[in-house]
């Protein structure tokens, strides 16, 4: 979904001598807060920058440990490694796929200083719960919201209940940046520091130094986490576009959802009605005990028909192997992570995809599991 105005505020930026720490990147920064009701917004490389320089504000390290759900993306746990802190994971609830906040209380001890919850797939967490278990507890909360972009959780933006919310603008995602994240805060201290970390922990605010080319301190040990301006040019553009995203994402989800609902070999996620919205990234369905095994067989199948999908995730991240080998976490010992990993077919419902499309998908996928009997 790059159209002409994308490429022309890309060219913009060619023509011009700005290419990194100019304005776009302040632009969307403030288009972002706009849209989402941020009292703050820093932009960052990634998602996972983003949650890194919170972690790295927050100042955790070797002995700490993060509560992190076991069906993410590996982001959300390298996160907390690279800052050379453990991560502590909890199973999913099988309504949902987002974290099972039963277990998290239990996982609590000394070393505990966040929770981290991901609202899997765009589906908001109980962040009531949450809350209230980190105000217990005195844990910092991440949201990650990669794939939850337009997502609200009682009337608000998710990313805005707990400390930091943190998303992406890799290709796939609501908008993209090529590669980019954005961390929003209520905290005006926290978005200072994060603004400063990003850039090496350069202090730019000396008064003596700011006016003098080439002169600056570096008051924190930071990295090298910003946006460029093409991708914040890029970004600028594409939040523009996000409600007209947004919508043909909603319309053709609930189509998809209709029209699969009658296909005996599938199961949905069914998350409970409640005070938010979805972001609708992807319609995800679990295949059945009768034909879940047979999963890279539908998927060439779908493929060859011109139906791109995908999984989310393949394997719930401990037992991907850096994360199996520190940690021995087994199947047993997370199964509705694993279940969903195991089961689960992500099918697009993006906006360069429209209602034929999903009546299209609707009677491929159930053409190719009815021949698989
Ligand atoms: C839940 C979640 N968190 C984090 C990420 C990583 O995002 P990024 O590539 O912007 O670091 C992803 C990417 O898909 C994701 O799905």
């Amino acid at each position: 979904m790059i159209g002409e105005e994308e490429r022309r505020a890309v060219d913009a930026v060619l023509q011009g001598h700005v290419l990194t720490h100019g304005s776009r990147v302040r632009e969307f920064e403030a288009a972002f807060a706009r849209y989402t009701g941020a009292p703050h917004a820093v932009a960052t490389a990634s998602c996972t920058a983003a949650m890194q320089l919170a972690y790295m504000h927050l100042g955790i390290g070797p002995g700490d440990e993060v509560i992190v759900p076991a069906q993410t993306h590996v982001g959300t746990a390298h996160a907390v490694e690279l800052c050379g802190a453990g991560c502590l994971f909890a199973d999913s609830e099988p309504l949902t796929g987002n974290i099972d906040l039963d277990q998290v209380e239990a996982l609590v001890s000394d070393r505990t200083r966040a929770l981290a919850v991901v609202h899997y797939l765009g589906v908001p967490v109980d962040m009531d719960r949450v809350m209230d278990i980190a105000e217990r507890h005195r844990l910092f909360v991440v949201e990650d919201c990669a794939l939850a972009l337009g997502a609200t959780y009682q009337r608000a933006h998710v990313g805005l209940r707990g400390d930091v919310g943190c998303f992406s603008f890799y290709p796939v995602k609501h908008i993209t940046t090529a590669e980019g994240g954005m961390l929003i805060t209520r905290h005006a201290d926290l978005a200072e520091r994060v603004a400063s970390l990003r850039a090496f922990g350069i202090d730019r605010h000396d008064p003596e130094r700011r006016d003098t080319p080439g002169e600056y301190d570096v008051a924190l040990l930071g990295a090298n986490f910003r946006m460029n301006e093409m991708g914040a040019a890029l970004g600028v553009e594409q939040m523009k576009r996000l409600p007209e995203f947004l919508k043909r994402r909603r319309e053709n989800y609930e189509v998809l959802r209709d029209g699969l609902a009658g296909i005996e070999q599938l199961e949905f996620l069914d998350p409970a009605a409640g005070d938010y919205q979805q972001s609708h990234y992807c319609l995800v369905v679990l295949l059945r005990d009768s034909i879940y095994r047979r999963r890279p067989e539908i998927i060439k199948q779908l493929g060859d028909r011109g139906i791109g999908t995908s999984i989310y995730y393949p394997k719930p991240v401990p037992h991907m192997s850096y994360y199996r080998g520190k940690y021995g976490i087994s199947e047993s010992d997370l199964p509705v992570a694993s279940r969903i990993s195991l089961r689960s077919l992500a099918l697009p419902v993006g906006p360069h995809l429209n209602v034929d499309d999903m009546h299209y998908m609707v009677n491929n996928v159930a053409e190719v599991l009815r021949r698989l009997e």
